[in-house]
């Protein structure tokens, strides 16, 4: 119980430029959420390269019905947990609803998060009025993952957890502001529930590395929401996750699986595309 969570045998710290060469050399990158010590602690001993600590905890952690009400001081609170965990992975931190409205709100939230947190990266959703927001961490050094397609921050403006992209022309609007994000500044690029084809795409013209979440095998990388993976997620688990505790039988032993899945190109399958 009374645990250092540092592992004493870790292997060297995941950064920025690592997750750029995985791109360069066609190796998948292997993110996950986690929002306390112990579970990170799980993932980076199974050798995930980056961990997210998303508003999702909203949903699963909380019980909300999405994650608008997810405040800065609860990712701080989640955050700082999982650094604890962490020896290796990559701590990325979701920066919650309206705490990036502008450029200089954005950068003392993620002030917070990079200094009193000990998150290495921010998360924002969005492109628009947000690119100035990537440009603004970009020139302060503040490494970014943008997302786009389903960004759950925009639920009310899609009436629902909506696949995006379906129609040429939002096909035409997710290409392009992947190419703004980029061009903005983003390091990373989370691409949620749009079709397989177009990110399959975005991740071919794209410098940066894309993450996938419902959207195919073809990202250079994948995520998914820790509790969906682990099959303890209440309700019903969206069509693109897989419970990976089934099967397995230890918490480690289906994160293992997950990384190695992703990595043999064999996660996502057809069956959690669209
Ligand atoms: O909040 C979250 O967990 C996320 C992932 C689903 C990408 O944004």
């Amino acid at each position: 119980m009374y645990t250092n969570f540092k592992s004493p045998h870790a292997r060297s710290p995941v950064t920025v430029p690592h997750l750029h060469e995985l791109k360069a050399k066609g190796e998948k990158i292997v993110a996950l959420t986690a929002y306390d010590a112990s579970f990170a602690a799980q993932c980076d001993e199974s050798g995930v390269d980056v961990v997210l600590v998303g508003d999702s905890l909203g949903m699963v952690v909380q019980g909300r019905a999405s994650t608008l009400p997810v405040t800065l001081d609860e990712i701080v609170y989640h955050t700082s947990a999982v650094a604890r965990g962490l020896a290796a992975s990559l701590l990325v931190a979701d920066l919650p609803f309206m705490t990036y409205r502008d450029a200089d709100t954005a950068l003392r939230s993620a002030t917070r998060l990079l200094a009193e947190a000990g998150a290495a990266m921010v998360k924002v959703e969005g492109a628009g009025y947000v690119l100035d927001v990537i440009r603004a961490f970009d020139q302060h050094d503040i490494p970014v993952c943008a997302h786009l397609g389903l960004t759950p921050q925009s639920v009310h403006k899609f009436g629902g957890y909506r696949v995006q992209g379906k129609s040429k022309s939002a096909a035409e609007r997710l290409l392009a502001d992947a190419h703004a994000v980029q061009d903005a500044g983003a390091d990373l690029v989370v691409l949620e529930c749009l079709p397989a084809a177009l990110a399959a795409r975005i991740t071919e013209e794209l410098r940066i590395p894309t993450i996938g979440i419902g959207a195919g095998v073809d990202c250079d990388g994948q995520v998914l929401v820790l509790y969906d993976m682990l099959g303890i997620t209440h309700g019903r688990r969206p069509r693109f996750s897989k419970d990976f505790l089934s099967g397995n039988d230890s918490v480690a032993a289906a994160i293992k699986a997950y990384a190695q899945a992703v990595r043999a190109g064999e996660f996502p399958s057809d069956a959690h595309a669209f």
